[in-house]
């Protein structure tokens, strides 16, 4: 009787662990990011060419307005040249209050909004999706096999299956990454949709990896600094660990001495 109830407790839990995690992971895989684990870094080239797919392809719809344009030159993210970030901030018109018109953009300005209403702004959606299902997500899939936001972007723009239908006027196209596999964005993404420089693969899986880690870097530009900042936070509390230990040590090596063992 025991034993009976002891399998069908066993079978049912792993039923619903199994369940939980099809449901949450939905075709959405690991990537091998460069910024993962404590020493991982972002990859300069892959967050230019990220850079340059947003920019062709995804600014025509999403906006990145808590991107600063300056920030594109900085150590640790895409590192474009001085120069480069500068041009590449002109190419936008940017509304000026002072003057009341559009001027080319300065570097101090912020990447404008996007030209669709109904597409968020990305510029932190790669943390807003960490747990894949916005703020109800758990964020299990995080923590246990390394997969966040970046892969569920990826798997976004790669798990279109083609099927369309429409609802009051808006059309659906039928994708098995996104919450519900219904997603009002049009696929954006076929591969080959840009030149990268040094011939670098634009296979969509491709394209899709370089944008999100770019994604990544938008929505935490600091992490290195931050992992580096705790990883020397606890190499100093190991060192304060031995130090109390030696002297607590010292301290009651009288009381302790041989004559009380
Ligand atoms: C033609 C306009 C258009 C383009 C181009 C476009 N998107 Fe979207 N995107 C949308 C719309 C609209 C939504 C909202 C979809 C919804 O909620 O059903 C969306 C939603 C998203 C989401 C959020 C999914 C979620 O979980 O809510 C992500 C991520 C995304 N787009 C990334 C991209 C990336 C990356 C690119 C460029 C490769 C891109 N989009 C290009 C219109 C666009």
């Amino acid at each position: 009787m025991f034993k009976k109830l002891a399998i069908t407790a066993v079978t049912a839990l792993t039923l619903s662990v199994g369940g939980v995690a099809a449901s949450e992971s939905g075709g959405i895989h690991d990537v091998a990011f460069s910024f993962e684990g404590p020493f991982g870094k972002f990859d300069e080239d892959q967050l230019q060419r990220g850079l340059q797919v947003y920019t062709e392809v995804c600014a025509a719809c999403h906006g990145l307005q808590y991107v600063a344009f300056r920030t594109l030159a900085d150590e640790g993210g895409p590192a474009l040249p001085d120069d480069q970030m500068r041009a590449y901030a002109a190419q936008f018109d940017i509304y000026d209050a002072e003057t009341d018109e559009d001027l080319p953009g300065k570097p101090t300005d912020f990447f404008p909004v996007g030209g669709d209403e109904n597409a968020p702004d990305l510029s932190l959606m790669a943390k807003k999706r960490a747990g894949f299902h916005g703020p109800y997500g758990t964020g299990l899939s995080q923590l246990f096999k390394g997969m966040g936001g970046p892969e569920y972007i990826v798997a976004i723009l790669t798990s279109y299956t083609g099927e369309e239908k429409e609802e009051a006027g808006t059309t659906f196209y039928e994708n098995t990454a996104f919450p519900g596999g219904w997603i009002a964005m049009s696929p954006p993404l076929a591969g080959e949709d840009v030149d990268f420089a040094g011939g670098a693969s634009n296979e969509l899986e491709h394209e899709a990896e370089n944008v999100a880690a770019f994604l990544m870097w938008t929505a935490e530009p600091k992490m290195m600094a931050r992992q580096h900042a705790g990883f020397v936070a606890v190499l100093l509390m190991v060192l304060l660990s031995v130090l109390l230990y030696l002297t607590n040590k010292k301290i009651w090596a009288p009381v302790k001495g041989k004559d009380f063992v």
